[in-house]
């Protein structure tokens, strides 16, 4: 893994007129390769200062209210530790069951509650579109930590920085995306945000059933970014600079019966692996549930582990930024 350069200093001084300072975050539509320079500038700062000190006190005295209406362990965590390790605190609403929403409090209502105690509100939603209906009724930053099949954008986030990190480049990259490409809101957002870059080239390999979505292959292609899809990975395979394997997202799926179909469809393994480059990485938002074979773990291509991890860093970046301290 390639260590931070961490030649500058993190600006300490709470900026009103930073350009992040109090927005949202809810779709990666908002973010352009300067934004995404500066964000993996900060990360690698972050990641120098809790390799160095652990925990120091940017954000001390700052509050994050975590509302999570869908199971995360990554993202829910990940911002807590974030939070934590920047001297905040954390208002956890991971089991919504216990709160008012259960009682019928309704999604303007629960986020308007939050940003009376909290500064800056993280929200996993099952409805594609809920993070925007929570930022217009919220007057404090909602950050969006997947809404539905929408966006997951701290995810592609977080996985370009992985890019960069393993690969040191996020131009001239021939990207596969496996698995539920339908519902996977992970690779809407990645697709999106890479398609910004020069010469890439996505290749989605799915079900049928389980296709990229025409609305984000059209937005892409908008781009004038070479886009193919296939049935079967052995094609695509050789060439392949970054392999993004997903889970079949199992709750999505309107009848059962077409779950049991396509479930397992695709298996990364050991062999499978000898016909890619051995300069590529595998990658994965996780949780995986058999995708990804145990076995290939320990190949130094696999970097879903270290993915999360970066996540981190990333998550540390953003919420400097939208509480104006980077
Ligand atoms: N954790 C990711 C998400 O929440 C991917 C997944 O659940 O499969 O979108
Ligand atoms: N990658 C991701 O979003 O993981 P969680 O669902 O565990 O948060």
């Amino acid at each position: 893994m390639p260590t931070p350069s961490s030649s500058q200093h993190l600006p300490f001084g709470e900026n009103k007129g930073a350009d992040w300072y109090g927005k949202d975050i809810i779709s990666v539509k908002q973010f352009k390769r300067d934004d995404l320079e500066y964000i993996f500038g900060v990360a690698h700062e972050m990641r120098g200062m809790v390799e160095r000190i652990g925990t120091f006190d940017l954000l001390k005295g700052k509050i994050l209210a975590n509302l999570f209406y869908e199971p995360s362990t990554r993202t829910s965590s990940s911002f807590t530790a974030a939070m934590e390790r920047l001297g905040g605190s954390v208002i956890p609403i991971n089991e919504v069951k216990y709160s008012s929403v259960t009682k019928g409090e309704s999604l303007p209502d629960t986020v308007r509650t939050l940003e009376s105690y909290a500064d800056v509100i993280v929200l996993r939603h099952p409805e594609t579109g809920s993070a925007a209906i929570a930022a217009k009724a919220a007057r404090k930053p909602v950050i969006n930590a997947g809404d539905g099949t929408g966006e997951h954008p701290t995810q592609a986030l977080l996985d370009t920085f992985t890019i960069m990190e393993e690969i040191g480049r996020l131009d001239t990259l021939n990207v596969t995306m496996l698995g539920d490409l339908k519902y996977g809101r992970t690779v809407h957002s990645l697709a999106r945000l890479l398609s910004q870059f020069n010469n890439i080239k996505l290749n989605y390999v799915s079900p049928d059933i389980l296709r990229m979505p025409k609305e984000v292959m059209d937005e892409v292609a908008e781009k004038k970014v070479p886009q193919a899809e296939f049935s079967s990975l052995e094609k695509v395979l050789p060439n392949t600079d970054v392999l993004y394997v997903t889970r079949v997202q199992k709750e999505r799926f309107e009848d059962p019966a077409d779950y049991e179909k396509v479930k397992g469809a695709y298996v990364i393994d050991p062999a499978i692996m000898k016909a890619a480059k051995k300069e590529m990485i595998v990658m994965h938002p996780l949780p995986r549930v058999g995708e990804i074979s145990v076995d290939f773990d320990d190949d130094p291509r696999a970097a879903y582990f270290r993915q999360m991890e970066y996540g981190l860093y990333v998550r540390m970046a953003l919420l400097a930024m939208v509480l104006g301290k980077a």
